[in-house]
């Protein structure tokens, strides 16, 4: 379904005459999505600007990535902040440019502010990474990244530290606030002390098209899963087996896509109604179409049983399949109660069980919470105690095979444009539309990307996390 003011917004016209008539109409930016597959270069030619904060050291990592990202970097600083830059950027022909502390360079509408606060020692050094964005943030161009590293506060002996590098997080999300009406987005990478080798996957995605409807969130990079020997960012899934349940329309099938699209071969799963959708997406993909009912206690048996003998084995497992049955607590009855828990929840356990012996060595795990699960909501007790349930699972799950290299991560959309959110009644779903800093609902492909990501050998850096794909709702929040 389309939002009429984003597409009103996009008619430069329309949105001209509006803004001098004075209407107050929101008028949302059009988001720039990631197409085709993932590219070696996605940041290609691409202004980045780039600050670092006293005892930054995670600058080595930034200038490697956005060299290799293709990036054109601008640093904030002295000569001697250049030389990181000079000498990843030398060997991929992206030589960087100086600018001084407090200028903006005339005309230059960088795509991404990227600032290391990783060496901050108290709050006074907060103040650095106001210096930064202060002058820059007005020239952000449209649909930009705004980036801040640095350390997870539980990683602090200090407390004067801890606080400072939690700061970062309301920092940031506020940020998200302020942007996100031009389409832009704003979060703090935490990198764990030993987890700088995890920082390529992660920045790439988050200065990417690909992560547009991410935004305000504190993406935290760990140790708890080893990285795999190789990293390839081109067809990063090629011969990978993949599962998506639920795939027969919405998040699930736009996840199936994506997920082929890079390589893998996807096994289909949905119910037996919906044999004739799946069966063309499974011909479209190259994929496997498997019929069944999550909420059968012999499925995952019988999935399982298939998996083993068609392929031997499982690399990347996404658990999408999930519905709603809302009534007021009160007016539950108690199939409703039972039917979502369920399928959401108890089903999506039963088989990740089954599944977890076939599981292979660098496997990957997304199961879909909401962000129904982390901020509840009006007549969706049995949906929010199914998502948040995902969410105990999963943290509880990740160290527990993390010895077997997978990697377990949940992800919470907010409000995408999907049959389910369309069947919303239409007040109701244009507040809950507008109520994101992008002003606007996501689409199934944004989520679609999210879990490609995770998917991928690169974001081993996370596990037993919870990444909100939600636009900045204040639902959750
Ligand atoms: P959808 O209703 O468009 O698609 C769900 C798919 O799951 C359908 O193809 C359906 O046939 C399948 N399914 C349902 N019950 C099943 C069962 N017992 N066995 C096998 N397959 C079954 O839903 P949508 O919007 O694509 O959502 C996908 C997931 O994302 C769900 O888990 C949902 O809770 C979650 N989510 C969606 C949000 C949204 O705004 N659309 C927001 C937050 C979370």
């Amino acid at each position: 379904m389309s939002d009429f003011l984003v597409e009103l917004g996009a008619n430069r016209t329309a949105r001209d005459l509006i803004k001098k008539l004075g209407l107050p109409i929101p008028l949302p930016q059009k988001l720039r999505r990631g197409e085709g597959p993932w590219e070696e270069r996605p940041l290609h030619n691409l202004p980045v600007v780039f600050g670092a904060g006293s005892g930054a050291d995670l600058v080595d990592g930034i200038a490697g990535t956005l060299a290799r990202a293709g990036a054109n970097v601008y640093v904030v600083g002295d000569e001697a902040g250049l030389e990181p830059f000079r000498a990843a950027g030398e060997a991929w022909a992206r030589p960087p440019s100086r600018i001084e502390p407090g200028q903006v360079q005339e005309g230059l509408k960088p795509h991404a502010l990227v600032f290391d606060a990783s060496g901050m020692a108290g709050p006074q050094d907060l103040r650095a990474i106001y210096d930064f964005l202060h002058p820059w943030i007005r020239h952000l161009g449209r649909c930009g990244r705004v980036l801040i590293l640095a350390r997870s506060a539980a990683t602090r002996d200090d407390p004067a530290a801890a606080a400072a590098h939690r700061a970062v997080d309301g920092l940031v999300k506020s940020v998200g606030r302020e942007i996100g009406k031009k389409g832009s987005t704003a979060q703090t990478l935490y990198v764990d002390p030993g987890a700088e080798d995890r920082l390529e996957a992660a920045v790439r995605f988050l200065l990417s098209y690909r992560s547009a409807y991410v935004t305000g969130q504190p993406v935290h990079l760990s140790t708890t899963v080893p990285m795999p020997g190789d990293l390839p960012f081109v067809r990063p899934l090629e011969g990978k087996i993949a599962l998506v349940t639920g795939a027969a329309q919405g998040i699930g099938n736009q996840t199936a896509r994506a997920l082929a699209r890079e390589g893998a071969r996807v096994v289909c799963v949905d119910l037996p109604s919906q044999d004739g959708p799946v069966g063309l997406l499974a011909k479209e993909i190259g994929g496997t179409p498997l019929l069944c009912d999550i909420a059968d206690p012999d499925t995952p048996g019988k999935v399982a049983g298939t998996v083993k003998e068609q392929f031997g084995g499982i690399d990347i497992v996404v658990h999408n399949a999930g519905i709603t049955r809302d009534k007021t607590l009160g007016n539950m009855t108690p199939d409703k109660w039972d039917a979502v828990l369920t399928v959401n929840l108890v089903g999506l356990i039963r088989l990740n069980e089954a599944l977890l012996p076939l599981m292979k060595e660098d496997g990957r795990i997304t199961c879909l919470s909401s962000i129904g699960g982390i901020g509840g909501n009006m007549g969706q007790t049995n949906y929010a105690a199914s998502k948040a349930g995902v969410i105990g699972y999963v943290q509880a799950l990740a160290p527990r095979v993390a010895g077997r290299r997978i990697a377990v991560n949940a992800v919470a959309p907010g409000f995408i444009e999907t049959r389910m959110t369309a069947a919303i009644p239409t007040a109701t779903r244009e507040v809950a539309r507008r109520l994101a800093n992008l002003q606007q609902g996501g689409l199934p492909r944004d989520v679609a990307e999210v879990i490609t990501f995770l998917s991928s050998p690169g974001a081993a850096g996370m596990s037993g996390e919870v990444l909100r794909i939600c636009g900045g709702n204040y639902v959750g929040a």
